[in-house]
């Protein structure tokens, strides 16, 4: 069994933006600089956008962290955004998700210039996305396909099983392994709550990439032999003996299913660092094609 290690990935391309970064200054042009908007105090949001500022800062990047009030308008949020799709400073908006029962994400993320939609939600990004197209990919699915990448795993012809069909993970990771590239050209079956024989499924599969959201969902006996297995779950779960007061849970029991993978990614220190990473990429990408005009 090897480790899919996102934390030493995640580090490589953080290093890597940064040089470019510096590049960038020495030529006198515009640095990327994210604004991320985070309403309300969700603790479990609070976290991830901190992770996602602190990361811009450690990359050289400008980070902008906007924040509403629980009780924000439509109208005031919608503002917001527009007043940063016309800054020509802000290279890439992020809204952390899930947003307050009264506020329509659908209406949050169309408004959000397809251009600065580094969490690539926009469905004009979405759209190019199953085309083939080149554009901000989402950045769990664009991590996960960038750690196969580093650990050159070859996915041609592999049957890959994706437990999960949300916008954000399960959706486009099956349509990105099922691309005519590598990481890709794999054979994909998307399992879902609804799905009758998952663990039959699940036991075919060379590749899992479990998605739900349900701590150690996937367990041995669903795993194959020689498996590659990445674990996208991170539930908090109350946890007294750790300094956050949590801790995290994957969606694979990893001690009973490691032993029998090829390749596995840990919780935390798998797809968490990564999807951050991609996020940094995206926005690079942003201010480069901004840079370029
Ligand atoms: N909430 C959970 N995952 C994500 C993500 O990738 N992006 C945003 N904006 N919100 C999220």
């Amino acid at each position: 069994m090897q480790i899919l290690d996102g934390k030493i990935c995640a580090q490589a391309i953080k290093d890597e933006l940064k040089l470019a970064v510096v590049q960038l200054i020495a030529e006198g042009k515009k640095v990327p600089h994210l604004a991320a908007i985070l309403v309300g105090n969700n603790g479990a949001s609070e976290t991830y956008v901190a992770a996602k500022v602190k990361a811009c800062e450690e990359a050289g990047f400008i980070s902008t962290l906007i924040r509403l009030e629980e009780t924000v308008s439509e109208e005031k949020f919608l503002t917001a955004i527009t007043t940063l799709n016309n800054d020509s400073n802000v290279h890439g908006i992020l809204v952390q998700l899930p947003l307050p029962k009264h506020i329509s994400e659908e209406k949050i993320i169309n408004a959000i210039h397809p251009e600065k939609d580094v969490d690539g939600f926009h469905p004009v990004n979405v759209g190019k996305m199953v085309q083939g197209v080149p554009t901000f990919i989402p950045a769990t699915p664009y991590g996960i396909m960038l750690l196969l990448d580093h650990y050159k795993i070859n996915t041609k012809g592999l049957h890959a099983v994706v437990i999960g069909r949300s916008n954000i993970v399960g959706r486009p990771i099956s349509i990105l392994l099922s691309e005519n590239k590598n990481p890709g050209n794999c054979t994909v079956t998307l399992c879902h709550s609804q799905t009758k024989n998952m663990a039959d499924l699940c036991r075919d599969a060379d590749i899992i990439i479990a998605a739900l959201g349900k701590p150690a969902f996937v367990k041995a006996d669903m795993v194959k032999q020689g498996a590659i297995v990445v674990d996208v779950g991170i539930t908090r779960v109350v946890d007294a003996s750790k300094k956050s007061g949590y801790k995290l849970l994957g969606d694979v029991d990893f001690e009973n299913v490691s032993s029998l993978c090829s390749w596995i990614t840990p919780v935390p220190g798998g797809v968490g660092p990564m999807t951050i990473a991609a996020l940094l990429k995206n926005t690079f990408q942003s201010c480069k094609q901004k840079n370029e005009i």
